[in-house]
């Protein structure tokens, strides 16, 4: 029961996000903050190897399903026509299975633009670090 009410408390706030998000501009985030929230990510990614999820090493500017060691993308990711900017993956990361219906990716979201900001800014780091995503 107290997993529905968070459920839906979780839906209402992307719901509310979708309306909000156009009007704000993307603020460039704290990767630290970011690192934090990443570890909801960390059971399915990680840089540098695929899991269950694909690798987030050069994830920007990736066009969706476009990373070819990665074999588990659904049909719908990489038809989407999506390429990963600042934009499109907060917009698909406000509600990962409303932006991408079907998508395989089970997860229900980061209602709070400030947080998805923050994990952008934290994977653009760790991309653009070479110790962590060596450039290939
Ligand atoms: C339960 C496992 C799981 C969790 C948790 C998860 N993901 Fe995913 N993610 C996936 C899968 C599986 C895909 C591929 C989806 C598809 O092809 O439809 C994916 C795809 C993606 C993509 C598209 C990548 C590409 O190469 O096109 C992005 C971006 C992404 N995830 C970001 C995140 C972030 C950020 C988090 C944490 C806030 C997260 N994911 C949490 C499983 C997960």
């Amino acid at each position: 029961m107290a997993t529905i009410n968070f459920m839906r408390s979780v839906l209402s706030l992307a719901a509310v996000g979708a309306i909000i998000a156009p009007l704000s501009a993307f603020a460039a985030g704290n990767p630290d903050a970011g690192k934090v929230m990443y570890t909801e990510c960390a059971g399915c990614h990680a840089f540098n190897k695929n899991g269950i999820g694909p690798d987030h090493c050069g994830l920007i500017g990736r066009k969706a399903g476009g990373l070819a060691t990665f074999k588990n993308y659904s049909e719908v990711m990489t038809a989407s026509g999506i390429v990963w900017t600042q934009k499109t993956f907060s917009e698909f990361m406000a509600a990962p299975m409303d932006y991408v219906p079907d998508t395989t990716m089970e997860y229900i979201g980061v209602p709070d633009q400030e947080s998805r900001d923050d994990l952008f800014a934290y994977i653009k780091k760790m991309s653009d670090d070479p110790k962590v995503c060596p450039k290939k």
